[in-house]
């Protein structure tokens, strides 16, 4: 029979018909997890598609805009993880793989800026291995959740300078500026120096920064120090302690912000007899207790890749 005869009578294909047909297509997956995740990515990617009626020129802009993310992204430069900050995935993954904690610190994203090995420096030092800004002197105690000190738990930190910038973004400051990590005493306290973090854009020259400046939106974070906290017999924690009075806490671009994670830097005279040994200018103090849940694991960041 000829082509036209054969198709004769037939109804053409509709669209659900392709979705059904893909999804088919994926039924015997033999991991069960893959198929389940790879059938609810078909099945919410067909959905959209059709529920926005995607022409073929934003199809192709859309594989314009994927191919620029895989252009960029080399081993300095993670877009793809920008991509996944800014549309809040990072956060919806990390909500959903550390429930409320009942009581113990919050986590937040780790971002871009942590680099593994940083040194192991002495209770109270100064983190600024140059001049960076307004002195922070940061201190507090590692809790359990019945509030009783954990002794010996790591701090790893790290945070920006008064320019906006990681060491890791900065060709000109020392590999180990603004870094650190810190163990607690006997009972459960650490100390040291800092500076005021300020708020600073993410990377926002490639395609996330032009998806930002075409939405309408920002590329900016509001004010934060990162800190890993991990401790033999808990759960680590990684997370970020944000500047109560920083901009941009309503609407940090990574959505990042618990209201957990917010602790007032107090502003101190030059003359505080508090002063931390060194300062003579006017500084601020930061005081923080961070609370862990028992159990294992966590303890090891996984590096993802950078975004200088
Ligand atoms: C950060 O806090 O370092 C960060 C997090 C997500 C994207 C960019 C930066
Ligand atoms: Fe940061």
């Amino acid at each position: 029979m000829g082509g036209a005869a054969a198709s004769r009578g037939r109804r053409p294909v509709a669209p659900e018909q392709i979705t059904a047909q893909v999804l088919a297509r994926f039924d015997s997956t033999p991991d069960p997890r893959l198929r389940e995740v790879v059938r609810a990515l078909v099945s919410h990617l067909h959905a959209f598609v059709a529920e926005v009626g995607l022409s073929e020129e934003e199809w192709a802009k859309g594989i314009e805009i994927l191919t620029a993310t895989g252009r960029i992204t080399d081993e300095r430069r993670q877009e793809f993880i920008l991509w996944s900050d800014t549309l809040g995935v990072s956060m919806l993954v990390d909500a959903l793989a550390h429930p409320a904690p009942g009581g113990a610190t919050e986590s937040t994203v780790l971002g871009p800026f942590y680099v593994p090995g940083s040194p192991l420096r002495e209770h109270g030092a100064d983190i600024a291995e140059q001049e960076a800004g307004t002195p922070a002197w940061v201190h507090g105690r590692v809790l359990d959740l019945e509030g009783e000190p954990i002794a010996g738990a790591e701090l790893d930190v790290w945070q920006n300078g008064d320019n906006e910038l990681y060491a890791v973004q900065d060709p000109d400051a020392p590999d180990d500026h603004l870094r650190g990590r810190f163990l607690t005493d006997a009972e459960g306290r650490f100390a040291f120096r800092a500076v005021r973090p300020v708020p600073y854009p993410i990377p926002d020259d490639g395609p996330v920064g032009r998806m930002l400046n075409a939405t309408g939106r920002h590329p900016w974070r509001p004010a934060h120090v990162h800190v890993v906290v991990r401790a033999p017999g808990f759960r680590s924690v990684t997370t970020h302690i944000f500047d109560a009075a920083s901009a941009y806490l309503d609407d940090d671009t990574v959505f990042a912000v618990k209201p957990s994670l917010l602790r007032e830097f107090v502003p101190r005279a030059a003359d505080d007899p508090e002063r931390p040994a060194g300062v003579e200018e006017p500084w601020v103090s930061l005081e923080l207790d961070l609370v862990l849940a028992p159990g294992e694991g966590g303890g090891e960041v996984v590096d993802r890749g950078r975004t200088h």
